[in-house]
């Protein structure tokens, strides 16, 4: 299967914290891979070095076959193929909700955004800007925005944190159907075991700097 995301020896500490040593990860298309791990153990700080927000000290992060980061080398984030959804909606403050997801929409989700914000609930706050919505409201637009920009991989980080258990529910549901539709691989960060059982095909702990596969 082709590999969508690969991680190489990457290292990276804050301080003498370690976040990350030696550590390898490996995402095939349609793959669905959760991480977990203690507050502070570095699993926002993975993603965001996947992104090309944070700079790894050592080590090779692969997207769909093109080396992202190596060395002093690093593609910025928005050329790297991947949506995000961040633990906190990280949208556009100047544009409206309905502005921030045609910033990113591809053109393969033009017939499909309306669709895919009417499943999220968001249809009445798409002329809102993100100072005039709720935390859980922010959320599902970014979540919305990730999947209409087309991209073969989506970064999660505690997607489903501030939503309501039926919101949860409906919004795990809508992104196993987009994930079966489209073959998009998800890399997810989530506390919560029951969440990662609903929507992963394998998990990890993130520990020590290193990923330890857990059995679901
Ligand atoms: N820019 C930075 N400079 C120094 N230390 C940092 C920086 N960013 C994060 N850290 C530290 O690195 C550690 C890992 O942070 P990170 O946000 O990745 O943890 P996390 O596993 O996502 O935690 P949580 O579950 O609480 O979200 C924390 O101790 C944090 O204080
Ligand atoms: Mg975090």
């Amino acid at each position: 299967m082709s590999q969508i995301l690969e991680i190489k020896k990457l290292y990276k500490k804050f301080n003498h914290q370690v976040i990350a040593q030696d550590l390898s990860l490996t995402v095939s298309q349609g793959d669905i891979i959760s991480i977990m791990g203690k507050s502070g153990i570095g699993k926002t700080t993975l993603l965001r070095m996947i992104a090309g927000l944070e700079k790894p000290d050592e080590g090779i992060i692969i997207i769909d076959h093109k080396i992202v980061n190596e060395d002093f080398f690093s593609i910025e984030p928005f050329k790297r193929g991947i949506g995000f959804v961040f633990q906190n909606a990280t949208l556009w403050p100047h544009m409206t909700m309905s502005e921030n997801i045609n910033f990113a929409l591809s053109e393969a989700y033009h017939d499909k955004k309306n669709e895919i914000i009417r499943l999220l609930g968001i249809q009445a706050i798409m002329e809102k800007y993100p100072d005039e919505v709720s935390e859980g409201e922010g959320k599902r637009v970014s979540v919305a925005r990730a999947i209409c920009s087309g991209a073969k991989l989506l970064l999660m980080d505690e997607p489903f944190s501030n939503l309501d258990s039926e919101t949860k529910l409906e919004l795990i549901d809508l992104i196993k159907a987009l994930h079966q539709k489209t073959g998009l691989s998800i890399l997810l960060v989530s506390h919560n075991i029951d969440e990662n059982k609903a929507m992963a095909n394998q998990i990890y702990e993130l520990s020590d700097g290193a990923l330890y596969e857990k059995k679901i």
